[in-house]
């Protein structure tokens, strides 16, 4: 596993002391207040570009240092950021090429954020300076323990610097232009290519029906992103910087594939925000914690959640406030699914601008008298209980794939379904399933090997890449259990359509083809019924997309119930080698995945870590250490639940539970409570 480990659990957030310089007086309470709630980390520096740089050239890192010397008085470790997320105005007066250009050809304005090229020689160079001058200052501070660069990378930028640069990626990646026109099939509607000069990225009034480059656009925005990255974190080592380096990734986010970036990260780390008390609890839960899978499947190694939020978030629709307990349960949430840390956006509520409103440990009434500060203080106290989880494993004998250029392609391909494909909604039905038995899972992406699991999903993989068929079928060959469900294996990395049937070299581990695919309206729905003489009893909803397929060796176990294509198969299985292969013909409802992979497992002897099944709402999620494993329970259910686990019987510790969780006889959880069990291995 291996990965960076530090001495403890961070806990922390955003400390943004550059806004309160005048006022001496409220960074001697932050320090207190920090200490109070055993706060040990924060990230500074972020958006301080303009203190640190006020003039060109001209550095001014004094008031930096006394911070963090101050901090580290006070046992607070610091994750000291490059500015480049935000820029001085004098920067883009001097430059205005840093600023960065839209799809519709506008460059923006000087203003909020985030809003740089990425391409920019100027601004590369200004970044580079900055970043050396702060590494050879500080890294060895012992006070500094790793590097935070920029701010949550986000989108493309369309300038003429960086449409050049794609033409350089284009030359370096195909051989000749007869070869792009090829791959991009670009003989439809007339847009052959005569050289490499014509391309130009997909603007919103361009060429941006092509598919192959709409792709290749997003490979090259990932890799001149991370060349980006690279180049700050080289400036940080020719400053001599040795301490780790993160940048913090997003919910969700789909611009950069991001298992390509994080090979590139010391540690993942990303920012977690997600909308408790919108929906059912149990729902955001899962969402989340597939977000977390992911983090962590990036590196196959623990993570850092690098921002959550102690209160409202004010850019949500809705700034609604934590009932109590959530934040106690979305912070050990993270830490379950093998975060080692806990850090906030933001210690301290700036006094103005876009985030005045936002959640923070320190409100502006400044005293650690109210809710929000206190909770965070129990935070505090709870994660001083699982220093033991710091750095340990989850390990997984489930995957579900989960790939960002099947993403990209799946969503652009024009049909079946233009009115939403729901790629990763299908890829949570899947993921969900297998979680409500208690089992870690990992995501994996087409790249990643699939040795080692026992069952692998790969839901509505249309695209396949990186050798994907080839590995499946050794896979299956091997013994494994391999889910396949409707649209996948259409077309290979260019978008282009697989000839003679489809799933495109799978068919016969599969023992079918797919032939045809019904899209419903939305409202639509089909039904799947078990086929004669078949193991599944239940009758299940489908809806969105219905596959239509040809069995050859492929036994039926379910079929559509209603429309022309009733009584054709709607789940096949099929042996071949030594595995077994399901293909799962149509978008079922959740209860369909649930009873499917729970037989699944059972085939395969997997079972989560608890002796009970779980009640609806209740997430089981085990962390392993060299000699012991821990056990995290949570209650993301409307009310009490009870699992009949006896704690000392079955030879349990409790090393954490939440104040009104029993863990005895029985575990009983309220809304929101954790209990954390350890066994010795
Ligand atoms: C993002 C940013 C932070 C802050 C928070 C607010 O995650 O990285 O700087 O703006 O959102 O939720
Ligand atoms: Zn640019």
């Amino acid at each position: 596993m291996d990965g960076v480990k530090f001495d403890h659990l961070l806990y922390g957030g955003d400390y943004n002391p550059d806004q309160w310089l005048e006022h001496p007086e409220i960074l001697e309470e932050d320090i207190r207040m920090m200490k109070k709630a055993h706060i040990n980390t924060v990230s500074l520096g972020i958006f301080a570009w303009s203190r640190l740089e006020p003039q060109e050239g001209v550095y001014d890192f004094d008031w930096l240092e006394k911070i963090i010397d101050h901090l580290y008085e006070n046992g607070i470790s610091v994750n000291l950021a490059t500015p480049s997320g935000a820029r001085p105005h004098w920067l883009a007066d001097h430059y205005p090429e840093v600023l960065r250009v839209n799809a519709d050809g506008s460059r923006n304005m000087f203003g909020v954020r985030h809003n740089h090229c990425y391409t920019s020689p100027a601004y590369r160079r200004k970044v580079r300076a900055i970043n050396q001058a702060l590494a050879a200052r500080f890294d060895s501070h012992p006070g500094v323990i790793m590097w935070h660069i920029s701010n949550e990378y986000g989108q493309d930028c369309y300038c003429p610097l960086c449409r050049e640069a794609f033409r350089g990626w284009m030359r370096e990646r195909y051989s000749s232009i007869d070869e792009v026109n090829r791959k991009w099939c670009t003989a439809f509607w007339s847009h052959t290519y005569d050289s490499f000069d014509q391309i130009e990225p997909p603007m919103l009034h361009g060429e941006n029906s092509i598919h192959g480059l709409y792709l290749d656009w997003r490979r090259f925005v990932t890799d001149q992103v991370i060349d980006f990255y690279r180049k700050e974190v080289d400036a940080l080592k020719d400053g001599g910087a040795k301490k780790p380096v993160t940048t913090n990734f997003m919910y969700n986010f789909k611009d950069y594939n991001y298992f390509r970036f994080a090979q590139y990260v010391d540690v993942v780390s990303w920012d977690n925000y997600p909308t408790w008390h919108k929906g059912p609890e149990a729902l955001t839960a899962m969402d989340t914690a597939m977000q977390h899978d992911t983090m962590r499947s990036l590196k196959n190694q623990p993570f850092l959640l690098m921002e959550s939020c102690p209160g409202p978030t004010n850019w949500q629709s809705v700034s609604k406030l934590k009932r109590p307990g959530m934040l106690e349960a979305a912070s050990l949430q993270a830490v379950a699914h093998g975060s080692d840390s806990v850090m906030y956006f933001q210690i301290r509520k700036g006094r103005g601008g876009f985030e005045k409103f936002h959640g923070a440990v320190i409100d502006h009434y400044g005293k650690d008298d109210d809710r929000t500060y206190r909770e965070c203080c129990e935070v505090g106290q709870d994660l001083l209980c699982l220093e033991e989880c710091n750095h340990t494993d989850v390990k997984a004998d489930v995957a579900v794939v989960y790939d960002w250029e099947n993403r990209w392609a799946v969503e652009e391909s024009k049909g079946p379904r233009n009115k939403g494909m729901f790629y990763k909604e299908t890829v949570l039905k899947s993921y969900a399933a297998f979680r409500r038995q208690g089992l870690n899972v990992d995501l994996v992406d087409m790249e990643k090997s699939l040795d080692g699991y026992r069952i692998v999903a790969a839901p509505m993989l249309y695209m396949f890449r990186a050798g994907f068929e080839k590995k499946v079928r050794k896979f299956v060959e091997l013994g494994g259990t391999f889910i396949m469900t409707y649209w996948s294996g259409v077309v290979d990395e260019n978008d282009l359509c697989v000839l003679r049937g489809t799933p495109g070299g799978l068919m016969d581990v599969m023992g079918l083809r797919s032939t045809e695919i019904d899209a419903l309206y939305d409202g639509e729905s089909n039904r799947l019924i078990p086929a004669e003489g078949s193991r599944m009893a239940g009758e299940y909803t489908c809806r969105n997309l219905c596959q239509l397929v040809d069995a050859t060796t492929a036994e039926s176990l379910m079929v559509y119930g209603e429309e022309f294509y009733q009584g054709t198969s709607a789940l096949t299985v099929n042996r071949y080698g030594e595995g077994t292969a399901y293909y799962v013909c149509a978008d079922a409802e959740q209860s369909f995945y649930d009873d499917l992979y729970r037989m699944l497992c059972a085939d395969a002897g997997i079972r989560g870590p608890l002796s009970c099944p779980l009640p609806e709402g209740v997430e089981v999620t085990t962390r392993e250490g060299r000699n012991a494993e821990f056990i995290f329970i949570q209650n993301y259910a409307g009310g009490e639940v009870k699992l009949p686990v006896s704690v000392k019987a079955e030879g349990y510790e409790v090393i954490f539970r939440s104040r009104e969780a029993a863990a005895d006889e029985e575990i009983i959880l309220q809304r929101f409570n954790t209990v954390v069990l350890k066994k010795i291995l």
